[in-house]
């Protein structure tokens, strides 16, 4: 959407060091300015930013890139807004470039808000709509919730396209709106008798709606939702967030709740920070929004079989994107809707101030399916909440629960260790060093990081890494994935050091980056290359060593002659090319 030439002119423009230190003071230090970490507590500084380089980086927290990366996380917002706040700063206007997706936009949001209009018309108007309007008042819904929300009534088939086509809107738009949807009878109204709830961006611009039936018809679904469409895609959005956004920021805290109602009712009642996820387990997306306003989530999930499981999903890829989660529980048979209404605010507030630690959670499920006393029951527990511990990223906290796993099993601290490291030499999870090890993790080797360095700041380099170096060459599972990134994207990477980090969308490879190339340790001279690559063929060498010398043990084992006198062979050339290294 916005060139890439006037991101890269609008980081060259602007001076990082000035920049920051209009938000936090910098001190000089050497060739570097040093500063108390604004995105971690800390109390000697180990954030620094280089004038040279034009990027930051904290060596406490790993936090790092351009000026970019500084304004999302310091001013929360998104990057078209910090670079949209940059720009404001340069007195220049961004040039946007508009997809033809983009340019019916305008239109489709005008569309949705006449449409929204027209149904709350409906709703407050119609005499069809009356005895909807008593089944609103019945659950908990009357004027104060409607205006707030701007729920609206659906009458009766096509009166919505009458009148939008009345208003000039075209077929195309409506249809793409996801207002009509063509069928072999022609173009009809997507929603019909169904009370609807208009969903909101967070810039409170209605996007789409939901609409529920208000009577019991069978056959039908319960709720209908807007299509996707270029508006509205269900994966990105949270049902409410535009209202409950400053309170979550207030609050530190987000209660993540199913349905519409269960948003609307504890909201109206006084819980503000409040978004529904509208049915499906938390997506990704909806996570990385979240992430923007607090890290705690509390999830209040049905307490049915079918909520438990959706519980349970969504716990891993929220601690896996580093969220703190508790869930709370709300008695058999209540949704937080049913519940604040029955019982009130009160005791909807106690109960989420009860809300368990996702560890406690799901041991509670777990032990109403497995038998915790038994062998395999342990094993099944074992392996379930290991899983989960193996996607904190905190050492100390991955600790904390093996010690609590420890006591709940009646399992040894080092057996489940021994368990979680199992689980981590599976391909595509990710290293983990034991406990025992805190405070002096084995530092990632200096050659890895001598490489990747050299991969990203010297264009004549890189053919030369690519040539000798594999994936499989790197220890570090970071290393590798970084290695592997940026073999497959080199080309079309900047090798200016802070376009360079705005342009990897992957967080972690481009929070390791940072740090090596903020790193003085590692010079890019010449010397410092050649060892690197040197090194790194002496280590593949000596892992083919390893793995001959195990097969020459085996075949002698089983007295496998032909094999023996082939391996040892190889074992010799191996040895004489690799000299005495
Ligand atoms: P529920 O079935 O729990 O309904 O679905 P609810 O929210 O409690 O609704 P009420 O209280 O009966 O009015 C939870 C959410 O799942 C989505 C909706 O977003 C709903 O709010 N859903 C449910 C659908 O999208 N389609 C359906 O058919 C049902
Ligand atoms: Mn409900």
């Amino acid at each position: 959407m916005i060139p890439q030439g006037f991101i890269n002119e609008i980081q060259t423009r602007t001076d990082i060091v000035e920049l920051i230190s209009a938000y936090i003071p910098l001190k000089r230090s050497g060739r570097n300015f040093k500063a108390i970490c604004p995105f971690h507590g800390e109390k000697t500084p180990s954030f620094m930013v280089s004038p040279q380089k034009q990027i930051f980086h904290c060596f406490g927290c790993g936090e790092g890139g351009g000026i970019i990366q500084f304004l999302m996380m310091h001013e929360k917002v998104s990057f078209v807004e910090a670079v949209e706040i940059l720009a404001k700063r340069q007195g220049l206007n961004i040039p946007y470039e508009r997809s033809d997706k983009d340019k019916i936009k305008p239109r489709l949001y005008e569309a949705v808000s006449e449409a929204m209009q027209f149904f709350q018309n409906c709703l407050l108007k119609e005499e069809a709509a009356k005895p909807v309007l008593k089944y609103l008042k019945e659950r908990g819904i009357a004027e104060k919730t409607i205006a707030q929300f701007h729920i609206g009534y659906a009458c009766t088939s096509n009166l919505l396209l009458g009148h939008m086509r009345k208003k000039g809107f075209s077929l195309q738009a409506l249809e793409k709106a996801s207002l009509v949807i063509s069928q072999r009878s022609g173009f009809k109204d997507l929603f019909r008798e169904r009370i609807v709830f208009p969903i909101f961006d967070i810039r409170s611009r209605p996007i789409g709606f939901g609409g529920r039936i208000w009577k019991n018809i069978s056959g039908v679904p319960k709720y209908i939702n807007s299509l996707e469409n270029p508006l509205y895609s269900k994966r990105n959005q949270l049902f409410g967030l535009n209202f409950a956004k400053d309170d979550i920021i207030k609050n530190d805290a987000v209660i993540v709740v199913e349905g519409y109602l269960d948003m609307i009712i504890p909201f109206m009642r006084g819980t503000r920070n409040i978004v529904a996820s509208s049915g499906t387990a938390l997506t990704v997306e909806q996570i990385k929004y979240i992430r923007r306003y607090t890290s705690n989530v509390i999830l209040v999930f049905d307490s049915d079989k079918a909520g438990e499981m959706a519980t349970m999903r969504t716990l891993d890829l929220l601690l896996e994107n580093e969220l703190k989660i508790k869930v709370a529980k709300l008695p058999l048979g209540f949704d937080p809707d049913s519940f604040v209404r029955k019982k009130g605010n009160e005791a909807f507030s106690k109960a989420l101030s009860e809300a368990q630690d996702f560890f406690d959670y799901k041991m509670g499920v777990l032990k109403k399916i497995y038998d915790v006393e038994s062998i395999e029951g342990k094993t099944k527990i074992a392996k379930e909440l290991l899983g989960s511990l193996q996607k904190l990223k905190s050492e100390i906290e991955k600790h904390e629960y093996i010690k609590k796993l420890s006591q709940a099993l009646k399992v040894k601290e080092e057996i489940l260790i021994a368990e979680l490291r199992k689980i981590n030499s599976t391909p595509g999870t990710r290293n983990w060093q034991p406990p025992q090890q805190l405070g002096k993790r084995e530092p990632l080797s200096l050659t890895e990081k001598t490489l990747l360095k050299f991969m990203v700041s010297n264009q004549g380099a890189r053919a030369l890494i690519k040539k000798n170096v594999k994936e499989e060459d790197f220890i570090s599972d970071l290393a590798r994935k970084t290695f592997s990134y940026l073999s497959l994207n080199i080309e079309r990477l900047s090798n200016r050091p802070q376009e360079l980090l705005t342009m990897i969308e992957d967080k972690e490879i481009s929070r390791f980056i940072s740090s090596v190339l903020m790193d003085d340790n590692i010079p890019l001279e010449k010397e410092f290359l050649k060892g690197a690559l040197l090194k790194m063929r002496q280590r593949r060498i000596k892992v083919f060593k390893n793995r001959l010398k195990e097969e020459i043990r085996q075949a002698e084992q089983i007295g496998d002659r032909q094999k023996l006198k082939v391996l040892i062979s190889e074992y010799g050339k191996i040895k004489s090319e690799a000299g005495n290294g």
